[in-house]
């Protein structure tokens, strides 16, 4: 007796499949856009995106694609609004609908994600556009004396409170609090942030009668800092952040779809692999992943048309390998082409 909400979240986790992270604002996109010389015109974006959403077979590894407010009201070349494009392949159509991740008040260095004025309303908006589901991005910083309990509980309550909104509104939410991997700290520092914000989360997602059933949690893996002197492995990263996901997230929630946070795409498919190599869980584990699917395609693409295919090319190599490494079945070889 599975509500649509039930169905939806169950099919954005479905076997083999993932989510393509596409919600980059106007002012990320344009970093991104900066590190390939493309101008970051409204024009280039659509047509990076068209680029990205008519990859050949993109449903056969992707579920469902994130997009950011001014893209779900574009079209593709042919006048095809993306939302109905998508919807055509068989993909589900998503959106971004947090506003940013503001400096959080009296706290030099943490963030509080902001969005929650008139989201009811912006949230009836984008089911008019086709949207499915959504997704609200909470930052927590690892440094020194941080986070504080006051950042985990503030961006806990805020997600919790989108949640409800986007499961009363029809979509069904998908809950991203992001540890960063910024800074020098060790795996088990990441460990202890990431169950503390995980436990915040679900406590306050149940404050707000968030039905687990009906949600997607898009966590960081449990993973060293990038200026950490030690780089935990594969597969200790594997087991930390199984080891955490054990003791926070219940086994009503039907998938797990992960960041990439800044991994490199090769060893962000290793990482997802490694954990579905270690037998089933109590959820889907699978990937939302934004550079790590992208940084290829965009490389290839740089905004010349005649890359199109080139970039496509790339898209789908990632998608096949992130594919595989959701069955936990990823090698290099059978990637390969
Ligand atoms: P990355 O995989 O690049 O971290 O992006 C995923 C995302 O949606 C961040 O909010």
């Amino acid at each position: 007796m599975g509500t649509d909400l039930t169905s939806t979240a169950q099919a954005m986790v479905a076997e083999g499949r993932g989510i393509l992270a596409a919600d980059e604002s106007t002012g990320t996109i344009g970093k991104r856009f900066a590190s390939v010389n493309v101008e970051s015109t409204e024009e280039n974006r659509r047509a990076y995106r068209e680029t990205l959403f008519t990859t050949p077979d993109l449903a056969d590894a992707v579920s469902g694609v994130i997009m950011y407010d001014e893209t779900i009201r574009q079209s593709s070349s042919d006048g095809t609004p993306f939302p109905e494009l998508l919807a055509g392949h068989g993909i589900l159509p998503g959106i971004k609908v947090d506003t940013g991740a503001k400096p959080l008040a009296k706290s030099s260095e943490e963030k509080i994600t902001e969005g929650l004025d008139g989201l009811r309303e912006r949230i009836a908006e984008y089911v008019g556009l086709g949207a499915k589901f959504a997704k609200w991005r909470a930052v927590i910083t690892i440094g020194d004396g941080i986070p504080s309990t006051g950042c985990i509980n503030a961006n806990a309550q805020a997600l919790a409170r989108y949640a409800a909104l986007c499961q009363e509104g029809g979509l069904v939410p998908i809950v991203e609090p992001e540890v960063l991997m910024d800074g020098d700290h060790s795996i088990e520092r990441c460990f202890e942030v990431t169950e503390a914000t995980q436990r915040a989360v679900f406590t306050a997602l149940a404050d707000q009668r968030v039905s687990f059933e009906e949600m997607v949690l898009k966590p960081n893996m449990v993973i060293s800092g990038k200026g950490n002197e030690r780089q935990a492995g594969v597969e200790e990263v594997a087991e930390q952040t199984l080891r955490c996901l054990r003791r926070t997230v219940p086994a009503a929630v039907p998938g797990v779809a992960f960041l990439s946070g800044g991994q490199s795409a090769e060893v962000a498919t290793d990482h997802l692999n490694a954990m579905n190599a270690m037998g089933p869980q109590p959820w889907v584990l699978t990937f939302s992943y934004g550079r790590a699917l992208q940084d290829p395609a965009l490389a290839a693409w740089k905004g010349e048309a005649s890359n199109r295919d080139a970039g496509q090319q790339a898209l789908a190599a990632r998608c096949k390998a992130n594919s595989a490494a959701s069955r936990g079945a990823y090698t290099p070889e059978t990637s390969a082409a």
